[in-house]
């Protein structure tokens, strides 16, 4: 039998992932509703946009309107994607609880993203937890963590030893990000079982996108290596735009029937999320990759006789 966590923690990207990906600008209000109330029904850390250069991702330029417009939930833990020291500027000046400073493992998608050398982004970083101090925590995302559209394979002594230097530079949290569905179960496990070992105090997350199929197998193989945080997004949206072939998020609600069927507790309700799912699917205009949406739950059945 397998041995699993007996709660997971589902942290909600929809609002920056999922948006940065969308072709047309979603209302800023829509964004603040839609916040608010994933936060109502029981989502306890929500990614609520990214302080970039509106030039690089227009779809988020409304950054400071949302982070100031949502209803701050006590117990929910509200971060932000920062890219550099004048994001992290940016976002603590709008009372953020958690800064995401990004940085790839692999150097070509370092510099198609951020349009800097990985020791530039290290210096930001370094820069950023400073600035931080002890009034905002700082997680770092390392993208392509488990292989890169421009160059293939990343070693895992690379990610390891990434996270060392944020280790040393006493950051609070550690996302490891499948940027563009490169990952394979046994990848990941073993990549989170070497985390437990060298590193076991670690609020580890995993970072998954479906664009392979793998999503919620790979999620399965982070569990059984004890990880218990994942990134998810509403309707399977998301994606990033500086990564060729780049597609959604595991879905949200696909990952929460998951967990709830292997009764590993996330508190958030599922019925709920299905229908936020469907106003989404509205809001944006198009079909949503999620599945669950679609087919009902595992527990809605069908009349037995017509
Ligand atoms: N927020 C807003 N504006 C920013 C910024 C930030 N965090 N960082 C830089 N800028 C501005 C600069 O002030 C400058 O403005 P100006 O043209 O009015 O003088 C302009 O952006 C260019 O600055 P520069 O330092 O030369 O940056 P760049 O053009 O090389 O872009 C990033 C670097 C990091 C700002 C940009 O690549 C970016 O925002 N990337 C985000 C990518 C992303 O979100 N990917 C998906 C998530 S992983
Ligand atoms: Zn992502």
């Amino acid at each position: 039998m397998l041995s699993l966590p007996r709660t997971a923690r589902v942290n909600e990207v929809v609002a920056r992932d999922g948006f940065q990906n969308e072709r047309q600008f979603l209302p800023t209000a829509y964004k603040i509703s839609l916040i608010n109330r994933l936060a109502e029904l029981g989502v306890r850390k929500i990614e609520t946009t990214a302080f970039v250069s509106p030039k690089a991702v227009p779809q988020l330029a409304d950054a400071e309107q949302v982070v100031r417009g949502i209803n701050r939930l006590q117990g929910v833990v509200y971060s932000a994607l920062v890219p550099n020291l004048k994001g992290a500027g940016r976002a603590i000046a709008c009372g953020i609880d958690e800064l995401n400073v990004v940085v790839s493992a692999s150097t070509t998608h370092n510099q198609k993203n951020l349009g800097m050398r990985v020791e530039q982004s290290l210096e930001q970083i370094r820069a950023v937890v400073e600035t931080a101090g002890t009034r905002t925590r700082v997680g770092v995302s390392i993208a392509t963590a488990f292989g890169c559209p421009y160059e293939g394979e990343v070693p895992r002594d690379k990610v390891l030893g990434l996270a060392e230097h944020f280790r040393a530079l006493s950051v609070n949290a550690l996302t490891l990000a499948d940027t563009t569905g490169m990952a394979v179960p046994d990848q990941v496990y073993g990549v989170c079982r070497k985390f437990a070992e060298v590193w076991p105090e670690l609020d580890l997350t995993l970072h998954f996108h479906n664009t392979r199929g793998l999503g919620l197998a790979n999620v399965l193989a982070g569990l059984a290596a004890g990880v218990t945080s994942f990134d998810s997004c509403l309707g399977g949206l998301g994606g990033c735009p500086f990564a060729p072939g780049a597609t959604g998020n595991i879905c949200t609600e696909d990952l929460v029937h998951m967990l709830e069927g292997m009764n590993i507790a996330t508190g958030i309700g599922l019925r709920e999320l299905i229908s936020l799912a469907g106003e989404l699917e509205q809001s944006v205009g198009h079909a949503l990759p999620g599945q669950v949406a679609r087919a009902g739950t595992r527990w809605d059945l069908h009349p037995k006789e017509e």
